[in-house]
């Protein structure tokens, strides 16, 4: 553990290891996607099918980078770590180890509501990061503020909140191998906080106390950090999503893990950026895995990107340092992809930079 095997150049290297490394319970989860996984293997089938146009000759290159500025902070690359429950399944550090591995790599790092450790230790691991807490809303908004405010407390800089999970996908993978959580891994932070009550019916269970439109407004009227919905998928969710005032969306079928048989994200992010105007910050994830997939985002209306399963993969094989390569290897990635398509900086990203098929 915590050092790197020599034969791991990329982040489907890292996969292949984690996958030998991981019981199998844990691997279904963490692997894991919604019924047949159509949406899953769709999320990277699109990317591979968006080809790039190289550019050659270009000048001035040598000034080049791939820096962003968002809501006033800047990142070494338009990447966070995505909002991942209970990281302490892949490494005992868990978040602990992954926030400083971003702070190191200058990328953003978003904490899970389901997260192992708590709001507090991963500030004080990393004060410096660039720290985004993502909401799970709680069946009482009391709960639900007490989060809000510990996270604004502890000086996380936007809140995300995740819409396109009111309840679990149907994963068959972590049913046949009976993942549970194993002691030690929970989620610290909804200690003593009521979990959903029971019923005998997704509707009766699940959905008579999800979120709304409404809680989304009165989320948007307690704080006055950055907000971003994370989950949107439909133009027509990310227009309402403005009127209630977010400040970013994030398109995300959450890797393919809740709705199965919806598009790939890169299939649904033009008409979602049509949908919000040129300047409200978009973010997309859902099958990233390598810097190209960064430049066709970005080509397609998206200004980040956020990274998921592969972060646990590394952790699972080198833990923090792990994660740290990770994100080396995507900038790296990212940076030739952009040298070589004549890009010297994120603005220069355009849709020239696609292939487009007669
Ligand atoms: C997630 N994701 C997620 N999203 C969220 O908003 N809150 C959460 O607690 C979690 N937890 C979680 C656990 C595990 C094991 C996975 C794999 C994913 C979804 C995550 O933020 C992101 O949307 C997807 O992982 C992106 O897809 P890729 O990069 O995994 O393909
Ligand atoms: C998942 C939940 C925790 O995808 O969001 O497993």
């Amino acid at each position: 553990m915590n050092k790197i095997p020599s034969d791991i150049c990329n982040l489907a290297d890292y996969e292949r290891h984690a996958k030998a490394l991981l019981a199998e319970p844990t691997w279904a989860y963490l692997s894991g996607f919604s019924m047949d996984g159509i949406t899953h293997r769709r999320n990277r089938a699109k990317l591979d099918e968006v080809l790039l146009q190289q550019r050659i000759l270009s000048a001035d290159m040598g000034q080049g980078d791939c820096r962003l500025s968002l809501f006033g902070r800047e990142l070494s690359m338009p990447l966070l770590i995505a909002p991942l429950a209970y990281q302490k399944l892949a490494h005992p550090m868990g978040e602990l180890g992954a926030v400083q591995a971003a702070a190191a790599q200058g990328v953003g790092f978003c904490l899970s509501t389901l997260a192992s450790s708590s709001i507090e230790q991963v500030a004080e691991v990393a004060p410096q990061a660039n720290r985004w807490f993502q909401l799970y809303c709680q069946p009482n908004r009391d709960d639900t503020l007490k989060l809000i405010r510990r996270a604004e407390a502890a000086g996380y800089q936007a809140l995300v909140v995740t819409a396109d999970a009111p309840i679990n996908g149907v994963r068959n993978a972590e049913q046949r191998a009976g993942f549970e959580l194993p002691d030690g891994v929970r989620a610290v932070n909804l200690d003593g906080l009521p979990q959903a009550a029971a019923g005998d019916s997704v509707f009766a269970c699940w959905m008579s106390q999800a979120p709304d439109w409404q809680t989304l407004a009165w989320i948007r009227k307690q704080t006055r950090l950055p907000l971003l919905l994370k989950g949107v998928m439909h133009p027509a969710d990310a227009k309402r999503a403005l009127e209630v005032g977010v400040d970013g969306v994030i398109v995300s079928n959450h890797g393919g893990r809740v709705l199965d048989s919806q598009p790939a994200t890169i299939e649904v992010l033009p008409a979602i950026r049509a949908a919000v105007g040129p300047t409200l910050p978009v973010l997309l994830d859902s099958g990233i895995r390598r810097g190209s997939d960064i430049v066709k985002a970005i080509a397609l209306g998206a200004n980040a990107v956020l990274l998921g399963r592969p972060v646990f993969y590394a952790q699972a094989v080198a833990g923090p340092l792990g994660v740290a390569h990770s994100l080396r290897i995507l900038r790296d990635e990212l940076e030739a992809t952009m040298a070589l398509c004549g890009c010297a900086t994120l603005a220069d990203i355009n849709q020239d930079c696609l292939y487009t098929p007669f």
